[in-house]
């Protein structure tokens, strides 16, 4: 087991005594807490977080409304979908280049970057490893330049797809439309 798997369960500086004991959502606040400032969002990120009050309506919800306006290319944030976390990731040109060469590698779970993505600037993943359900590092790690799930060494690439590792498939991609340019609908299909 690698060391820091579970390195953000001591750094909790949730102020909101709104938070309910529930490990999963504690993980994802947290997350979304670092990998917000490990790319330099935070000033993007932080008002739609804090206004997220994880009350049981919001969990029930079967949408998430995201503005995506403010996530610059190459910067991804973390928001909760019916109580699970999801990757938002503004691809750069470089991180599609790499999605759509990845077509072409032989992967354990074959699919195109094509049909994980509606546009391929975004690409929506959710946060929850296939193995054994860990929330995979941030964007730009592992050996593919996407997603390290450090937990047992399974490296996702920028199309969040298993390259390597012992995760049996890519992660998740949940339904999802674009309500107009700027805002993503996690949880609903384009009719
Ligand atoms: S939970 Fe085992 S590698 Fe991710």
């Amino acid at each position: 087991m690698a060391s820091g798997a579970h390195s953000h369960h001591h750094s909790t500086t949730i102020d909101s005594p709104a938070i309910e004991p529930d490990e999963d959502r504690r993980d994802f606040l947290i997350l979304a807490t670092s990998a917000v400032g490990a790319v330099g969002v935070a000033g993007a990120a932080w008002p739609f977080i804090r206004s997220w009050s994880p009350s049981a309506d919001v969990l029930s919800q079967a949408t998430t409304e995201v503005d995506v306006s403010a996530i610059a290319e190459g910067q991804m944030i973390t928001v909760p979908w019916q109580g699970k976390p999801v990757f938002v990731l503004h691809r750069s040109p470089q991180q599609i280049k790499s999605a759509q060469e990845g077509d072409k590698a032989s992967l354990p779970s074959p699919q195109t970057d094509g049909e994980r993505v509606i546009k391929p600037e975004w690409l929506v993943v959710l946060a929850i490893c296939t193995h054994l359900g860990c929330v995979p590092q941030a964007i730009g790690t592992g050996e593919f330049g996407g997603f390290l799930c450090p937990c047992h060494g399974s490296h996702y690439d920028t199309s969040g797809r298993i390259r390597k590792g012992p995760a049996p498939a890519n992660l998740t991609v949940p339904a999802y439309m674009f309500k107009d340019e700027k805002t993503l609908v996690i949880g609903k299909a384009k009719e």
